[in-house]
């Protein structure tokens, strides 16, 4: 269980849940890389509670125009240390990764100008950087996907070892939820699991886990609506919910 995506629906909670996952690992001794593969929102090192953004990978290979020269099959000599087979955390420049005690966080690249083109140099550098990302024995990686399921077709997921879909009580939600499974499935992978987040009562979790089990999908946990979660959220403060990180808890004792 070293490499962790975490996917779903667009504001059902998945940077939210990256963050009391990554917290809830380091307090369990850890060392935690948050991998922010998400090329529109700026905030999750905020949430983490991180004085600034990380420098973007991006850099690293001289930019979008070289993504894909980098890691073609004939690629250029690189001095990038991305071209590397192996990757290891200490091998990033230190302006590469964002620290505090026990959680980095590294940034694959953001969208930043009106016509600079689309975000598929950005996608298959995620699928490269976590290819290639060694972790030792007490090493995570969480990755932040962006919203819906393009990543998927960029094979993001290729090295990763759980997807957990984040699922709000929403319908739009369990169905995207359904597909995210399948496409996983079709990767091979066979630790899918949903989290249920933002959950308002017993009776809602159980109509949840009903509609998701019907459709074969397992469930992992349920993270109740915090109202300090939506607090954090509104002031752009690192998060913190107590209710929230009780809930988390259940969850790392299934999925560890
Ligand atoms: N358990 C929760 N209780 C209350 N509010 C929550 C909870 N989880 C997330 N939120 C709030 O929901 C909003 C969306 O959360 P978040 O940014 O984590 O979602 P996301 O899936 O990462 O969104 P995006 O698709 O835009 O990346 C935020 O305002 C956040 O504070
Ligand atoms: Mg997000």
């Amino acid at each position: 269980m070293k490499k962790i995506a975490v996917c779903g629906k667009g504001g059902s909670g998945k940077s939210s849940v990256v963050t009391l996952l990554a917290n809830g690992m380091r307090g369990r001794g850890y060392r935690v890389l948050v991998v922010d593969s998400d090329e529109s929102n700026p905030g999750l090192y905020r949430m983490l509670g991180l004085k600034k953004r990380p420098d973007p990978l991006l850099g690293l290979v001289g930019g979008k125009k070289n993504v894909f020269r980098t890691f073609s099959e004939e690629p250029e000599p690189s001095q990038s240390i991305l071209a590397q087979e192996e990757i290891r955390i200490a091998d990033l420049p230190p302006q590469y990764i964002v620290e505090t005690d026990g959680i980095g966080m590294v940034c694959v690249g953001k969208i930043l100008q009106s016509l600079e083109g689309c975000a598929c140099p950005m996608g298959a550098l995620s699928r490269e950087f976590l290819k290639r990302l060694r972790l030792q024995e007490d090493e995570v990686a969480i990755v932040d996907m962006e919203a819906g399921i393009e990543h998927f077709g960029r094979g993001v997921e290729t090295s990763i070892d759980s997807v957990l879909i984040v699922v709000e009580p929403s319908f739009d939600s369990l169905e995207l939820a359904d597909k995210i499974n399948t496409l996983a499935a079709e990767m091979g992978m066979d630790n899918t699991w949903t989290i249920l987040n933002k959950v308002m009562s017993e009776e809602i979790t159980l109509k949840l886990r009903d509609e998701l089990e019907k459709k074969g999908i397992s469930v992992i946990g349920s993270i109740g609506y915090d109202p300090d979660i939506f607090q954090s959220g509104l002031e752009g403060r690192p998060l913190h919910g107590n209710k929230a990180e009780k809930d988390i808890e259940k969850v790392l004792n299934q999925l560890l």
